[in-house]
């Protein structure tokens, strides 16, 4: 093949690589009961659909954002609705489990987490791969737990 032929095949590639954009709509259910339906995009964990449309859902870290293990287990949301969600793994079950049973995280010890129901997941964890799920969010992230004194 010439160079022109490799440039012209690159070209045809890149003029192929348009981004896929699929959207799923989610209902998220605020702690005060507030109902939101989002168009959010598909392969998103819940943490980051949220996110991105301005619901920051607690991680109970003080800076907010996510562990980065993907281990402390303060994500925890209820799954009203599992419709679109991905399965739950076996390393997000442990993490649940470690957080309840107060399991010490990134080398410190911590106190016991609230007890699992069924419908548990982690918002950093569970992704969106189609419509329909309704999630409740028990607690979003206080801005102002971080501001610093005068
Ligand atoms: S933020 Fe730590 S497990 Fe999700």
């Amino acid at each position: 093949m010439s160079r022109f032929g490799i440039r012209k095949r690159l070209r045809a590639m890149l003029d192929r690589a348009e981004p896929e954009y699929t959207a799923c709509n989610v209902t998220f259910v605020l702690p005060d009961g507030t109902k939101t339906v989002l168009d959010v995009e598909e392969h998103y964990s819940l943490l980051m659909a949220a996110d991105a449309n301005g619901i920051t859902i607690s991680t109970g870290r003080r800076a907010g954002g996510t562990c980065p293990d993907g281990r402390c287990g303060l994500c925890r949301v209820e799954v009203l609705d599992a419709s679109g969600l991905s399965a739950m793994k076996d390393f997000e079950s442990r993490s649940i489990d470690d957080h309840v049973a107060g399991t010490p995280h990134e080398g410190r010890p911590r106190e016991a987490g609230p007890p699992r129901k069924d419908n548990h997941r982690l918002g950093c964890h569970a992704k969106i791969r189609g419509s329909g799920a309704v999630i409740k969010i028990p607690e979003l992230f206080d801005p102002d737990s971080i501001k610093g004194g005068d």
